[in-house]
């Protein structure tokens, strides 16, 4: 069994999640990174690495395009040509070569709000133009209103950047959906960019659909970015992949990271390598914790905590957190105030909310909630 429970001191680590508060009592729920160590034997192929001691350009090894592919087909029915994988030290870096590879400056692109910040910030990098859709609130659980989104499409749109299971609101789309995002795109000629960075962290009830699995049309005009680093927790090691069927257009993205994003390091490499060889144990134990957690934010914010509210989450170890009936003005330094740092909702579209990342030990995510219940119960 692995001991999820363990606290393990982060701080002076060097961790951006908890440094950021070093010299303060301050509990981190922000960044997505959780608590825990990574796989045991992650951790053993990272340590064979460092005992070879040379760290020199590297190839990506061949048998983790192998795992991938297979790890895609056996989950999804998916099969993916090795030659559609292009490596990336980041998905930020993915959603930035996505809308350079599509349109023109002042094209259109449009995501779903709330949403991961940079997919709010990444258009204007390239010149593009950022068109939002809020998601609704639909019978406790959010959805995507497809009018809206019609409404807002002009000759001038060329990507549609979605994120799915959707960071923050946990929102893992079903098979329905998918079908008319992915008609929308192939009657408005749109690429469709999906970051399935969330993928493997689904919670029972609901499974992930890759949206480029669906059929060759929207394959054809997909670019599908997916990741090991937030499944077994190895955000910091930058291994991720884009894969890209079509062969103009992963040209094109991987013209235009050429000689700009680096190539991942022999350390990501094995540690994705490992994560995709023997990490699955480790991950479906991870999700029945993960899984308590849940239910406990769930649980503290829809019944015990007055003027709060919150979504089913299907998925993520994020929860996006509704306090709009508590008129806070700012969201972040109210919690900061009383020892907590979350992320506020405006950096993700939506003023009023606020997200909480519960991937850590129940103990840090009790004492967490305690100060949140302790600022709410002052107002
Ligand atoms: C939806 C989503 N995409 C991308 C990232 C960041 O990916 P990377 O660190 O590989 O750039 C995150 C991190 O929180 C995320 O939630």
């Amino acid at each position: 069994m692995v001991d999820f429970d363990s606290v393990i001191d982060r701080k002076g680590s060097g961790s951006l999640k908890w440094d950021k508060y070093l010299h303060e009592d301050i509990i981190p729920m922000w960044v997505a990174d959780m608590d825990f160590q990574a796989p045991q034997p992650v951790l053993s192929a990272l340590r064979e690495q460092i005992d070879f001691g040379v760290f020199g350009y590297t190839l990506p090894p061949g048998e983790l395009v192998e795992l991938i592919c297979t790890r895609l087909f056996n989950r999804y029915s998916w099969g993916v040509d090795p030659a559609w994988i292009v490596w990336l030290p980041g998905l930020v870096s993915g959603l930035n070569a996505a809308c350079r590879s599509c349109g023109h400056p002042k094209s259109k692109v449009l995501t779903l709000t709330p949403v991961y910040p940079p997919f709010l910030s990444v258009p204007a990098y390239s010149d593009r133009e950022l068109i939002t859709v809020q998601m609704e609130n639909g019978n406790g659980h959010w959805i995507m209103p497809m009018d809206k989104i019609q409404d807002k499409l002009s000759a001038d749109s060329k990507l549609f950047l979605l994120c799915n299971p959707q960071n923050p609101t946990g929102r893992v789309y079903t098979g329905n959906e998918l079908i008319e995002i992915s008609n929308l795109c192939l009657k408005h000629d749109l690429i469709l960019c999906s970051d399935e960075i969330h993928c493997d962290l689904v919670y029972e009830g609901h499974k992930h659909i890759p949206i480029a699995s669906l059929n060759s049309e929207i394959s054809e005009r997909s670019i599908t970015l997916m990741s090991p680093g937030k499944t077994f927790n190895i955000p910091g090691l930058g291994c991720s992949f884009a894969i890209i069927p079509n062969r103009s257009l992963r040209s094109q993205f991987c013209k235009i990271k050429k000689g700009i994003v680096p190539d991942i390091n022999i350390l990501g490499y094995t540690a994705g390598l490992a994560c995709y060889k023997y990490g699955e144990p480790w991950v479906n134990e991870l999700l029945d914790y993960l899984t308590q957690n849940r239910d406990f934010v769930f649980k503290t914010f829809n019944q015990d905590i007055n003027g709060t509210s919150l979504n089913q989450i299907e998925g993520t170890y994020l929860a996006w957190i509704d306090i709009r009936n508590l008129n806070v003005k700012n969201t972040y330094d109210f919690f900061y105030k009383h020892g907590v740092g979350v992320s506020d909702g405006v950096y993700f579209g939506n003023n009023g909310f606020f997200r909480l990342n519960f991937g850590c030990p129940k103990s840090i995510l009790e004492k967490g909630i305690e100060r949140i219940k302790h600022a709410i119960d002052s107002i």
